[in-house]
């Protein structure tokens, strides 16, 4: 009987949708465990798809995605970053953030290679590295007062000569931590200096709560690097627009490794479907008044949230300062998805256990703060409850 293959029986089953998938078998949970708003996409992008098929939008396009919409992300990117792209060369468009996470440490490691994570995070990109038979170094941000940092010391020593990537998250998934400067350039001083890719997932870029007005975007590493440097970057079109169920997303790479993953794409994916790619233009082009709304309506969450969580027993987190998670610490948690299966059970509020966001995880949960206030506010208060009955 042939067996499955090792490499794959080693890549770990996400915790996050463990959970989820106990939730999705009760009725009336208040559902915070998934990196999603309730709010359905924006109308102006319904119609925009609706057109699009309507128009002939339902054959094949080009593997790194139409030249149209390519030409409308490096358009993004000068208008918010001030960053030169060339759409033809430097764009890869994807079937989501997770795909574009997916070509890009394809084509970054080979097997037996060793790729450093910053932690804790989205579990996706760490199990993507295991499934290229590579190696994930999980190293954990430290908690520095009222915000996370990064411990370049302990990124030092995790390096091997084996290792050919560093990728963190920044707004993260779960932490909300915002890279500063600083970070970015000690980041980018740190892969050049070990000859190593940055892979930075920027999907949560336009969740931002600490810019001069709303709606700034969190800085891109690309403003910092060169064209030349050996760095990725990852988007999404899920999270600043509501389309999560869409697939679609971009990767912006140096020009040898984009040529690389757009003929990559023809073996995974092919592309985007073509007609979500022209509403995914739209989003770009119309998308300001509901982004901007979106986002008054996230910070309120969050300093809702934030609120609340100061008022419960043992509770810390630091306030953070993008994408839309809080990331609470209870003291004496050891069991953080035990924690959240009870939680569920006794009280149907639904949030992802930290231990599924690897090294630093456990003993913290994850609170999705984009849910509609119908469903945050009790969440919340049930949370409270529970907690204050020393559960
Ligand atoms: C940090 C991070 N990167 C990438 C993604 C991928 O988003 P998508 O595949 O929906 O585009 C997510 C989704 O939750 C995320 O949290």
């Amino acid at each position: 009987m042939p067996r499955l293959a090792a490499s794959v029986e080693t890549v770990p089953r996400s915790r996050i949708r463990e959970l989820a998938e106990i939730a999705m078998s009760m009725e009336g949970v208040l559902r915070l465990y998934f990196g999603e708003s309730s709010l359905p996409t924006p109308d102006y992008i319904k119609r925009a798809a609706t057109r699009a098929i309507e128009d002939g939008f339902t054959f094949y396009t080009e593997n790194a995605g139409l030249p149209s919409l390519r030409r409308a992300i490096a358009e993004n990117y000068r208008r918010l970053h001030g960053v030169e792209l060339d759409p033809a060369g430097e764009i890869v468009v994807t079937a989501s953030g997770v795909q574009a996470l997916n070509v890009a440490i394809r084509c970054a490691l080979d097997p037996g290679d060793e790729a450093l994570v910053l932690t804790p995070a989205w579990p996706n990109g760490s199990s993507i590295v295991t499934m290229a038979n590579a190696v994930v170094r999980q190293v954990p941000q430290p908690w520095c007062g009222d915000r996370y940092g990064i411990d370049f010391d302990a990124l030092a020593a995790a390096v091997t000569p084996r290792t050919r990537l560093l990728l963190y998250t920044s707004p993260s998934n779960p932490l909300g931590w915002v890279a500063t400067a600083d970070e970015q350039r000690g980041l980018l001083d740190f892969a050049r200096r070990h000859g190593l890719w940055l892979l930075a997932d920027e999907v949560y870029e336009r969740l931002y709560y600490a810019g001069s007005s709303l709606g700034d975007p969190v800085p891109s590493i690309l403003r910092m690097a060169t064209r030349d440097d050996a760095v990725m970057v990852v988007h999404s079109f899920s999270k600043s627009y509501c389309m999560t169920g869409w697939r679609l997303g971009w990767l912006v790479a140096r020009r040898d490794l984009a040529a690389k993953a757009t003929e990559l794409n023809e073996f995974i994916i092919s592309h985007a479907p073509s007609f979500a790619q022209k509403a995914g233009e739209t989003a770009l082009a119309e998308g300001e008044g509901e982004l901007r709304a979106m986002l008054a309506r996230l910070k309120g969450n969050r300093d809702l949230c934030l609120e609340a969580l100061a008022g419960m027993p043992g509770v810390a987190v630091p306030k953070p300062d993008g994408a839309f998670y809080l990331f609470p610490r209870i003291d004496g948690l050891e069991d953080s998805f035990g924690f959240c299966r009870r939680l569920l059970e006794e009280t149907r509020v639904g949030l992802a256990p930290g231990v599924a966001f690897g090294a630093g995880g456990e003993g913290s949960v994850r609170i999705c703060y984009a849910a509609e206030r119908d469903i945050l506010e009790p969440a919340i208060e049930r949370l409270a409850k529970f907690l204050r009955s020393g559960a």
